[in-house]
C-alpha cells in the first residue's frame, strides 16, 4: 500500500497570490494530501442563498494542478452568524440550561431539524459542484463531532426528539415505566409528552432515563453524519471520512464509522497528555515533550477498529500535532524527532495517511498561538524538516505491512456512559480502566486490536480482555462460548442489563464463569486492598461467590482472580504493579511471547516488521528489545524484520 503525508490548509485565510506558492512548497516537502474547507461556510455563502464558490473552485484548481490531492470538508461545524437569525433555537443548551452561543465553533444542536436541513443543503451544494472534480480525492464530513462537549444538548428540539425516540423504542408507556423502574420515587409517566430531559432535577435523575438520553444523543450524531454521507454517496466516488477526536466518548464511534469509508482522528499528543490523561505529576514532567507512550497508540487502534469493514480497515490521522498547541493547560514544544515518530507510529498501526495540522500558523484569532509547519512569517517551523524526513523515508522504505495483533481489547461506549452516570466511586472512569489495561498489555510488547462489544468472532486472538463492559451482547456471549483462547473479564463487566438494572443472575451475568458478585465496594485511592502476589486492587473491589477456581486471593483471603475453563475474572481494579503482573501472566498463559519493556519503549508488530519506538528523552541501549542492534536515540525508532 502507498502511505502518504499531507497537511491542513485554509485558503480562505490567506491572499490568493499565496496559494500557488504554498502549493508548490507542499509538493516540494513531499506532501500528497491537502485538507481544506471545513470552516469556510461564511465565505461560501456570505448571505443566505447567495453562493460564492468561485474562490473555492480556484483554490481547488491551484492545489490540484500543483499535484496535491484535496480532501474537502462539508463546512457544517461552523454555520455563519446569519444562520442563528434564521434558526434562533438551533443552538445547543448545556446541562445547566444555558444556551451555548455564537462566536467560536460547533454551535449547533444535533437534534434541530432546521439546522439538519441546512447542513444537508450545503453538503448537497458542495457535492454537486465538486463530487466529480478530479482533484477532490476524499471528503470529510463536518469536523470533530463531540469536540468541546457538544454531543449532549438539553434544548427543546432535543426534548421533542427524545420523546419521539422513546416512543418508538418502548411503544406502550408502561413498557418504559417498567424498564426504567419508575415505580421508585413515583416517577411513573402517563404519556411520552410528560418526559423531560434528565437535567435540572433536584437530585440525581433515574440512571435508566439518563442512559437512554445518552443513547438518543449518540444516535443524533450518527443520523447527522449519515445524512451527509448519503448525499455525498450519490454524487461522488471519492471516499468519505470524518475526523474523530481523542477521548471523546459521548457518541458511539463504531456506529458513525460504519457509515464512513475511512475513519480518521486528530492526534495532539502533548495537548492530550496535559489535558485528558489520568497520570501523576512525575509522568507529566517525564513525557511533557513526547506525549504519553500509549495514548496515541490506543486511539490508533480504537479508530482503526471503527474503520473496519469485514477484514479490512481504512484509517488515517487527519490532524497531527506539529509543535506547541494553544489549548492545553501547558503547551510545551515537542522533543526534536517527535513529529517524525508520531507519524511513523501511526503508519505502524496501519494508517494510510497522516496530515499535519496546519500548514501555516495563523497570526490572528483563537489559534494564533498554535504552531504549524510554517511560522507566521512563512519561515519553516521545526516540524517541516521532520515531515520532509518522513516523506523521504516513506518513499524509500518497504511498506509497513499488515497489523497482526494477537490480543483483543473490548471497548464499549455504553459502558463509558453508564459508569459516568453511576460511577459508584469518585474515580471510576471506564476509559481509564480500559486504558490502563491497554497500557499493561503494551508494557509487555503486545500488539492489541480493539473490538466492539458486539464482536461476534474472537477466534483470531489468543487473548481477549474485557473490563467494565456494561452488559453482554448476544454476539459476545456466543463468541465467548465458542472461544478457545484465554478471556480476561472484569471488574464490573456484565454487571447491568441493557435497561440499567442489576441482572437477575447477578453480575458478571455469565453462567459459564460460575461466579456471582455478592457485593461491590469502591475504595479511596489511598486504601488499596493488597494482593497475595504483589500489588493491590485500588478504587474498586468485588466480593465474589461461586464455583470458579481461585487463582489468587487478597491478603485478607478473599478471591481476587478466578477462572472457569478459558474464562478468567478479575474482582477488582489492579494498581499499576498488579496490572503489569496480571497482564503478563494472562499473556503467558495464553501462549504469547512477552517482552518486558521500560516505561518509554513501545513496540508494534505487523506481519513483516517489528517497530520499536523510544518515547523517552534519553537514549535506549541496544538489546532492550531482542534484535535491536543499535541504541535508540531520544524520539528514535527502529524497524526490525520479523522472521518469515
Ligand atoms: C482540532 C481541530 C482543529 C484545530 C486543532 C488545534 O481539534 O479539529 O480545527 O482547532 O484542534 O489543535
Amino acid at each position: 500500500m502507498k502511505r502518504s503525508l499531507g497537511v491542513c490548509y485554509y485558503p480562505e485565510q490567506w491572499p490568493e497570490e499565496m496559494w500557488a506558492v504554498d502549493a508548490a512548497r507542499m509538493v516540494d516537502a513531499g506532501l500528497t494530501w491537502v485538507r481544506i474547507g471545513e470552516f469556510a461556510w461564511t465565505r461560501m455563502e456570505p448571505v443566505p442563498g447567495e453562493l460564492r464558490l468561485r474562490w473555492l473552485d480556484r483554490a481547488i484548481e491551484v492545489l490540484g494542478e500543483a499535484g496535491l490531492k484535496v480532501v474537502l470538508g462539508t463546512a457544517t461545524a461552523t454555520p455563519p452568524r446569519w444562520m442563528i437569525e434564521k434558526h434562533p433555537d438551533m443552538l445547543a443548551v448545556d446541562v445547566k440550561g444555558r444556551v451555548r452561543g455564537f462566536g467560536s465553533r460547533r454551535h449547533y444542536c444535533f437534534s434541530h431539524a432546521g439546522y439538519r436541513d441546512e447542513a444537508a443543503r450545503i453538503t448537497r451544494i458542495l457535492a454537486e459542484r465538486y463530487g466529480r472534480n478530479p482533484y477532490i480525492a476524499a471528503w470529510q464530513t463536518d469536523n470533530e463531532y463531540g469536540c468541546h462537549d457538544t454531543v449532549l444538548s438539553y434544548s427543546e428540539a432535543a426534548k421533542a426528539g427524545f420523546q419521539e425516540w422513546l416512543g418508538s423504542k418502548y411503544g406502550q408507556i408502561d413498557n418504559l415505566n417498567h424498564a426504567w423502574g419508575n415505580v421508585f420515587w413515583s416517577m411513573e409517566y402517563r404519556t411520552y409528552g410528560e418526559i423531560g430531559l434528565p437535567n435540572l432535577t433536584v437530585t440525581e435523575p433515574n440512571p435508566a432515563h439518563v442512559l437512554d438520553f445518552r443513547r438518543y444523543s449518540s444516535d443524533q450524531v450518527v443520523a447527522f453524519n449519515r445524512a451527509q454521507v448519503e448525499i455525498l454517496r450519490g454524487l461522488t466516488e471519492a471516499p468519505i471520512a470524518h475526523n474523530f477526536m481523542g477521548r471523546v466518548l459521548e457518541f458511539d464511534h463504531f456506529a458513525v464509522g460504519a457509515d464512513l469509508d475511512i475513519s480518521t482522528w486528530d492526534s495532539y499528543p502533548l495537548g492530550f497528555l496535559e489535558d485528558r490523561i489520568d497520570v501523576d505529576a512525575a509522568w507529566l514532567r517525564r513525557f511533557m515533550r513526547q506525549g504519553d507512550p500509549d495514548f496515541q497508540a490506543f486511539h490508533h487502534d480504537l479508530y482503526r477498529a471503527t474503520g473496519r469493514k469485514g477484514s479490512q480497515s481504512r484509517w488515517w490521522v487527519m490532524e497531527q500535532q506539529p509543535g506547541p498547541v494553544n489549548w492545553a493547560p501547558y503547551n510545551p514544544a515537542p522533543l526534536d524527532g517527535m513529529a517524525r515518530l508520531w507519524a511513523w507510529e501511526a503508519f505502524a498501526h496501519g494508517a494510510e495517511a497522516v496530515l499535519y495540522f496546519r500548514w501555516r500558523q495563523a497570526p490572528f484569532a483563537q489559534e494564533q498561538m498554535h504552531s504549524g509547519l510554517l511560522r507566521t512569517d512563512d519561515a519553516p517551523a521545526p516540524a517541516l524538516a521532520e515531515a520532509m524526513d518522513v516523506a523521504r523515508e516513506l518513499a524509500d522504505a518497504p511498506d509497513v505491512g499488515v497489523p497482526t495483533p494477537s490480543v483483543a481489547l473490548v471497548f464499549d461506549y455504553e459502558a463509558c456512559w453508564a459508569w459516568d452516570i453511576q460511577p459508584q466511586g469518585a474515580d471510576f472512569s471506564y476509559f481509564r480502566l480500559v486504558f490502563e489495561m491497554y497500557r499493561g498489555l503494551r508494557r509487555y510488547g503486545l500488539s492489541v486490536e480493539i473490538v466492539p462489544p458486539d464482536c461476534a468472532d474472537l477466534s483470531a486472538f489468543k487473548l481477549v480482555v474485557a473490563p467494565g463492559v456494561l452488559h453482554w451482547r448476544d454476539e459476545m456471549r456466543e463468541a465467548l462460548a465458542a472461544y478457545q483462547g484465554l478471556a480476561v473479564l472484569g471488574p464490573r463487566a456484565g454487571s447491568k442489563t441493557a435497561d440499567f438494572a442489576i441482572p437477575e443472575a447477578l453480575p458478571p451475568d455469565l453462567a459459564a464463569l460460575g461466579i456471582k458478585v455478592a457485593r461491590v465496594e469502591s475504595l479511596r485511592p489511598d486504601t488499596p486492598i493488597d494482593l497475595e502476589g504483589g500489588g493491590a486492587f485500588g478504587l474498586w473491589f468485588e466480593h465474589c461467590e461461586g464455583t470458579a477456581e481461585v487463582l489468587e486471593r487478597t491478603s485478607g483471603g478473599a478471591p481476587a482472580v478466578m477462572q472457569s475453563g478459558r474464562l478468567r475474572y478479575l474482582a477488582g481494579w489492579p494498581d499499576a504493579q498488579a496490572m503489569m503482573r496480571l497482564m503478563a501472566a494472562a499473556a503467558r498463559d495464553a501462549g504469547l511471547e512477552v517482552i518486558e519493556l521500560p516505561d518509554d519503549v513501545r513496540i508494534r508488530d505487523t506481519d513483516q516488521h517489528r517497530f520499536v519506538f523510544n518515547y523517552g528523552a534519553e537514549e535506549v541501549p541496544a538489546g532492550v528489545v531482542p534484535g535491536l542492534a543499535a541504541p535508540l536515540a531520544p524520539a528514535g525508532l527502529a524497524r526490525l524484520m520479523l522472521p518469515g
